[in-house]
């Protein structure tokens, strides 16, 4: 018995072998550096833009520290991650770089030094740059302000923070690959559909990743669970969770735009992406990424959460209800109605009522902010209320809103409420 597994592990290790050498040969080791041309002010403009579409000073700028210095720790379930220094520093960042260099990371997620780059950094996404667009980032990052700081190492569990089994682990889930236009398609939804898969990296956590950190399906968008933060990224294929198939496009731009919108509110980890990244977008652009969203094929969410029966139980009910109008009504409003563009709606809030309870719970302990955006620009804050409820309390306010005014979703229990409490406190 104990042969056999032994027989089949050599077998696969043996087939991630054959992968990795396949793909080290699809990579494009032998294309010239094209022609350097003059980079005008305009390459400039448009690589500030890009590197806002992609998010890179957020990750790449530690807490109170130089932009772009990196340093920031990024916790992952396989242990903590530093980004890297982006700033024209010769010695420690990226200043004695080629144009190639930096091409061969974003599409290849291979360092300057040929070390293969943690997936932390999203060039699954990030792959499908055009050549043009990274150079247009790399010249503007070379315009930056040279901070000497050098890279922090990564505190990673072993194997992870081997480069064999980074060698393995992009042998079974990682290929370049440049964007491929659609054909049958408008220029529009192109545009947005290099957006929204290539440096918007909005499927680093709106697709469900596997043991392995993997997504497996990224394209379709179905949800998945931000490990290590716990909040859950609703699927973008399904209306009852973050689908906006039958939002107008107006909608969805100023969602992205704004933070706030008559449909929707971007709160926990969409508001930074709101905040940081697509609130500097043009509006054609966020309206091409309106199209492609509006486009996608409708799916189930993937993420199986099991439901708590409603238990219609008077007493909770009554108890989650008194809960409510004490704690919750002056900015909610007493029939869960909010105030526009002020407090969101609870009635009716597919945020409230979708399968997953988890940023609920989330938003009650931890209280949050909507983006700070020019058309919101003094966003009202929710208080954080781990200290003043208990378990107890968060489940039945919870249950509550999910059931009262028409909304139909299941119970909250307090132990649900206990898990992400213990795990914050951690
Ligand atoms: C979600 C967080 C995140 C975002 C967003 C992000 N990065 Fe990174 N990036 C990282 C991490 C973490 C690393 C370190 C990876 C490693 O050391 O293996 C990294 C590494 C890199 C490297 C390799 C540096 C080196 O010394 O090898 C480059 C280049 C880079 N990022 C560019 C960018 C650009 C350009 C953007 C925006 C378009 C961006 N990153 C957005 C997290 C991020
Ligand atoms: C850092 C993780 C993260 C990234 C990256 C991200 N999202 Fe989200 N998104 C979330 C979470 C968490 C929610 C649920 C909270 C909420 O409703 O705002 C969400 C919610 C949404 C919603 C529903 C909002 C509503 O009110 O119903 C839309 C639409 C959305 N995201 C679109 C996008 C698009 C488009 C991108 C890429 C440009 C993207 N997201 C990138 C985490 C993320
Ligand atoms: C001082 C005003 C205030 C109080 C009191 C308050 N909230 Fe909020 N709440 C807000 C604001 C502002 C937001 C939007 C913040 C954000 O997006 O992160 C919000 C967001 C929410 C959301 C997320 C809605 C969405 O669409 O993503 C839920 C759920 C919620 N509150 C429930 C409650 C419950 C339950 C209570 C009582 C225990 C409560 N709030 C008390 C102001 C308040």
């Amino acid at each position: 018995m104990k042969r056999w597994l032994a027989w089949i592990a050599f077998v696969s290790l043996l087939g991630a072998l054959a992968l990795l050498g396949l793909q080290m040969t699809q990579e494009d080791h032998g294309v010239s550096t094209p022609p350097v041309a003059r980079t005008t002010e305009a390459d400039l403009a448009r690589g500030a833009y890009l590197a806002r579409a992609g998010n890179c000073q957020h990750c790449h700028t530690a807490r109170g520290a130089a932009d772009f210095a990196g340093g920031r720790a990024l916790e992952t379930p396989f242990g903590t991650v530093f980004s890297s220094n982006l700033t024209p520093d010769n010695a420690t960042g990226i200043g004695s770089w080629s144009a190639q260099d930096f091409w061969q990371a974003m599409h290849h997620g291979r360092s300057k030094d040929g070390r293969w780059l943690l997936p932390a950094f999203p060039y699954s996404e990030f792959t499908r740059i055009s050549r043009n667009d990274s150079d247009a980032l790399f010249a503007w990052l070379l315009s930056q302000t040279p901070v000497r700081q050098p890279n922090r190492d990564h505190a990673l569990a072993w194997p992870y923070n081997s480069q064999w089994a980074l060698g393995v682990w992009r042998a079974l889930y990682f290929r370049s690959g440049t964007f491929q236009p659609d054909a049958g398609r408008s220029e529009e939804w192109n545009r947005g559909a290099y957006l929204v898969q290539g440096l918007g990296h909005c499927s680093a956590c709106h697709a469900n990743r596997n043991a392995l950190g993997a997504s497996t399906d990224a394209a379709a968008l179905t949800g998945g669970l931000i490990p290590v933060r716990n909040w859950y990224a609703p699927s973008l294929a399904a209306s009852a969770e973050a689908g906006v198939q039958d939002w107008t496009s107006d909608e969805i731009v100023q969602l992205l735009q704004n933070g706030v919108s008559a449909r929707g509110w971007a709160s926990g980890p969409m508001a930074e992406v709101v905040l940081h990244s697509t609130q500097y977008l043009t509006g054609t652009d966020l309206a091409a990424m309106a199209r492609y969203l509006k486009d996608l094929p409708a799916r189930l969410p993937t993420v199986a959460v099991a439901l708590e029966p409603l238990r219609g139980d008077a007493a909770a009910f009554l108890e989650g209800e008194k809960l409510y109008e004490r704690q919750c009504a002056a900015c909610h409003g007493e029939a869960g109605q909010g105030v526009p563009m002020a407090y969101p709606a609870l009635a009716g809030n597919r945020a409230v009522t979708m399968a997953s309870s988890t940023n609920l719970v989330q938003v009650v302990l931890n209280g949050g902010f909507a983006a700070a955006t020019a058309g919101n620009p003094r966003p009202f804050g929710m208080p954080p209320f781990a200290l003043s409820l208990s378990d107890h309390d968060v489940s039945a306010v919870l249950s509550y809103i999910r059931s009262a005014w028409g909304n139909r979703a299941g119970d909250v229990s307090a132990q649900d409420v206990d898990r992400l409490r213990s795990h914050a406190a951690r």
